[in-house]
């Protein structure tokens, strides 16, 4: 009888929480209609040589929305004790990388991969993620809240979040056009995250400005690097074969490959391109990332586990690990650059990839600081 009672009291009480937590309950109606709904769009400049960006039909980009998307972005209020935002792993001065091998979420869990940058990202048509298992960034800002390892929150807390926000409520109705809060929903938040991503180009770096004949010359040290990266050296130097696959302009293919990274063993025990395709020929394979930013993005690879540029021409230079699917610009002490000096210039080459207008431009900056 006595434990009946507990067990009665206990339900009651996690039903009231359960009230509580419902913001059709509880919380009250507000109508916004007040509010005028008039979003403008916002062009985001495609810059010289650059393809054109993608954007879904049913997610124009409106500077109302960009702006939602930006305080979305750096707002705790999307995980669970308000401790993280995307910002914590999405640094704009690390190029919205965070500087850890792995990234760390809530309660200081060690998550399994290495935060990527979000330099360009609207130009991604291929995949997110380092194994392409997400097809959008639409798709793709609907994770990392409910991932135990980021943010690991529920949905519909979230929303009941912004619902009661009196700002967001007005952000939403300018952004979306909703009649009242209640009509906040997960895919509004996804999508003004998308939009505000979507602005995050990056055209400024020396070789940028190169390019565009907006200064004449890279030093000889860097316009070598960059013939060995091109495959263009002419003999005089090792080739790196590296714009097979982190083609100039946005320095990615926007493709999978294997780089040697893992062996066969280890492929196997690690979710790779494979687990998303079901391919065999997709083993041990993961995108090959922009090197935009490189120098600011360190420690390297899916997995954080190369600290430096310096081990990451170590790592192609000697092939890295022998496995089946290995691919074939990746031989062991193929074509690569071997020397001493050989790896300066091609390091010195990547290190003008670095775009410091990007990752000072205020337009991208904490919403909460200014
Ligand atoms: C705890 C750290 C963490 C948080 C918080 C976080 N991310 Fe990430 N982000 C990562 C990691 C790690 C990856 C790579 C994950 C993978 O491949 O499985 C990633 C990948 C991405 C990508 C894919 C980039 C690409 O090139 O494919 C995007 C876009 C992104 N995050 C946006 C966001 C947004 C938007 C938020 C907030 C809603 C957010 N992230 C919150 C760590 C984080
Ligand atoms: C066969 C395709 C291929 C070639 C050739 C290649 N890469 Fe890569 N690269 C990749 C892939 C795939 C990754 C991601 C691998 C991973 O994370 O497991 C990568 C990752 C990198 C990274 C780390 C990116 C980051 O954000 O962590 C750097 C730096 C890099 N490559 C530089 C180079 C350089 C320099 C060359 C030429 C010497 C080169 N790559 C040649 C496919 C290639």
């Amino acid at each position: 009888m006595r434990s009946c009672i507990i067990l009665l009291f206990t339900v009651l009480i996690a039903f009231s929480g359960c009230r509580k937590d419902d913001p059709q309950v509880d919380d009250p109606i507000v109508d916004l209609q007040n509010i005028a709904y008039n979003p403008s769009a916002h062009t985001i400049p495609i810059p010289p040589l650059f393809p054109q960006m993608v954007i879904p039909a049913d997610n124009p980009t409106t500077q109302e929305g960009v702006l939602l998307g930006r305080f979305l972005f750096y707002d705790p209020i999307m995980s669970r004790d308000s401790s993280i935002s995307c910002a914590t792993c999405h640094k704009q001065e690390l190029s919205f990388t965070d500087g850890l091998d792995k990234s760390i979420g809530i309660d200081g869990k060690v998550g399994k991969r290495s935060s990527m940058s979000l330099a360009n990202i609207g130009f991604a048509n291929r995949g997110l993620f380092w194994d392409g298992r997400v097809s959008s960034l639409e798709i793709q800002a609907l994770h990392p809240v409910e991932d135990p390892n980021e943010m690991d929150e529920k949905w519909p807390n979230v929303i009941r979040k912004l619902q009661v926000h009196p700002t967001y409520q007005q952000m939403f109705r300018k952004a979306f056009g909703i009649k009242n809060n209640k009509e906040i929903t997960k895919e509004m938040v996804a999508k003004a995250l998308a939009q505000f991503q979507r602005t995050m180009v990056s055209a400024g770096s020396k070789y940028d400005k190169f390019i565009r004949q907006e200064i004449l010359d890279l030093d000889n040290d860097e316009f070598e690097g960059m013939s060995m990266f091109n495959d263009n050296s002419g003999g005089a130097l090792k080739d790196g074969g590296c714009a097979h696959c982190h083609s100039p302009v946005l320095f990615t293919a926007d493709n999978y490959f294997n780089n040697g990274l893992l062996t066969d063993a280890q492929q196997a025990m690690t979710q790779t391109r494979f687990n998303v395709t079901g391919f065999n020929s997709d083993m041990g394979k993961f995108r090959a990332v922009s090197l935009r930013n490189i120098a600011l993005t360190a420690p390297y690879m899916h997995d954080g586990s190369l600290a430096s540029l310096d081990d990451v021409i170590e790592h192609y230079s000697t092939g890295g690990v022998p496995s089946t699917n290995v691919d074939g610009l990746i031989p062991e002490h193929g074509a690569v650059p071997t020397s001493a000096s050989e790896k300066d210039k091609l390091i010195k080459f990547l290190n003008t990839l670095t775009d410091t207008e990007f990752i000072n431009n205020p337009a991208f900056k904490n919403p909460f600081e200014q």
